[in-house]
């Protein structure tokens, strides 16, 4: 196990600086067991890509890279293959290296940071698609007593931007194994989300692959997100809120416009980047903190923000979106320590 050097920038996409007690690079399995073993207090944090944390101060505790490696497949029915990745693959080259085998299921999730590991901790999500519609199951030890636990779908209790391993069991398990079950031959593509649907408006849907589905949500990702390895941010900062019907219809007398999206259970989400763009913040900036200028939802460094930077101008958008709107804006982000 590597123990490298204890500053944490280049281990966030925000960039920002901050020091950990040390930072160890977990290679296999007994190397997190020994990892997990010398934390006596249970308090050392375990990291993939680092896409969807804010460090906020200096940790005072150790962190563990987990940077497992490797994949395989096996048929599971006519139509069906299980594919298990290790949690330290990076989450895009895994779902690129998918559809290159021909499989479908994953194209909607395509240029997503990060790695498998995190990606059932929020139950990912873009264009309409979630990780939970493909996941199996996962394979973690508890941190606790080092015991290994296989996770299945109902187990992980998914939702928006949500599973067990982030609320109830939150930092118990390290993931270390990740099963989907994808489609062979027969692909059910989902193009339900406007921006993908308008792609392939003048295009016949029957000859579609889902790797064309891919190379589609790439380039849609490209012009709105911007790549941290240029400009540091954790994609959206805050989650779309969940809003009551009746608050919905009262919304919606001043404000007909309102980007909604109605749930399955009569609810409605509501496109918190909207809501941050229509108090004229985008492109505002608070030091070296700043909304991106293409994407209200996304806060992002501008060279030498630190966490706490972030943070504030966190706490004034959240403040302004309350006083406006009477909307309370959750973080998707996650503070550390
Ligand atoms: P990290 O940030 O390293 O960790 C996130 C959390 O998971 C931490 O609490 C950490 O302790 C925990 N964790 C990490 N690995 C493990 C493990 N193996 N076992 C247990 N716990 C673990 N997210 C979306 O859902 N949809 C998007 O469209 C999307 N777009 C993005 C675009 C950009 C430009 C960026 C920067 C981020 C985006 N994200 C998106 C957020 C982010 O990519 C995902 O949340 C991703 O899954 C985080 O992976 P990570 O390895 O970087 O996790
Ligand atoms: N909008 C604005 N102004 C803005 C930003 C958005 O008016 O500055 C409007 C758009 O015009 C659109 C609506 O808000 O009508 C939604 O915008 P967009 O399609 O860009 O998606 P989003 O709701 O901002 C969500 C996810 C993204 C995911 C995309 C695509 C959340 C919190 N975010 O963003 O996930 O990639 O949809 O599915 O659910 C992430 O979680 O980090 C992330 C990037």
């Amino acid at each position: 196990m590597a123990v490298l050097n204890s500053d944490l920038k280049s281990y966030n996409t925000f960039g920002v600086s901050a020091q950990a007690r040390a930072i160890h690079s977990i290679h296999t399995e007994s190397e997190l067991i020994a990892f997990l073993e010398e934390d006596t207090l249970g308090d050392d944090l375990v990291l993939g890509q680092g896409s969807n944390v804010l460090f906020t101060d200096h940790l005072p505790y150790r962190v563990g890279l987990i940077r497992l490696k490797g994949r395989h497949f096996n048929p599971y029915s006519e139509n069906e293959v299980l594919v298990t990745a290790a949690a330290g693959e990076p989450w895009h080259d895994f779902v690129m290296w998918t559809l290159e085998q021909g499989f479908g299921g994953l194209e909607n999730l395509a240029l997503i940071p990060g790695s498998v590991g995190a990606a059932p901790i929020q139950n990912i999500g873009a264009y309409g698609v979630e990780l939970k519609d493909s996941f199996f199951s996962c394979r973690a030890f508890d941190r606790n007593t080092r015991e290994e636990k296989i996770f299945s779908t109902e187990d992980c209790a998914f939702e928006y931007r949500n599973s067990i391993f982030k609320s109830a069991c939150k930092n118990q398990y390290v993931i270390v194994e990740v099963t989907f079950k994808l489609s062979r031959n027969n692909h059910t593509l989902n193009l339900s989300y406007a921006p993908l649907k308008n792609w392939f408006s003048n295009k016949n849907g029957d000859s579609l692959r889902p790797i064309d589905v891919a190379e589609a949500v790439c380039n849609i990702r490209r012009s709105k997100l911007p790549d941290p390895a240029i400009l540091g941010n954790a994609g959206s900062f805050f989650k779309n809120p969940i809003i009551t019907a009746d608050f919905t219809q009262s919304l919606l007398t001043k404000f007909p416009e309102a980007p909604l999206y109605p749930q399955p259970d009569g609810t409605f989400k509501i496109a918190a980047g909207w809501l941050i763009d229509q108090l004229g913040l985008k492109g505002y900036r608070q030091g070296e903190a700043a909304v991106h200028d293409k994407q209200a939802l996304v806060l992002v460094n501008l060279g030498a923000a630190s966490g706490n930077d972030l943070k504030d101008l966190a706490q004034h958008i959240k403040k302004s979106v309350f006083n406006v709107f009477g909307i309370t804006l959750e973080e998707e982000v996650t503070f550390y320590p």
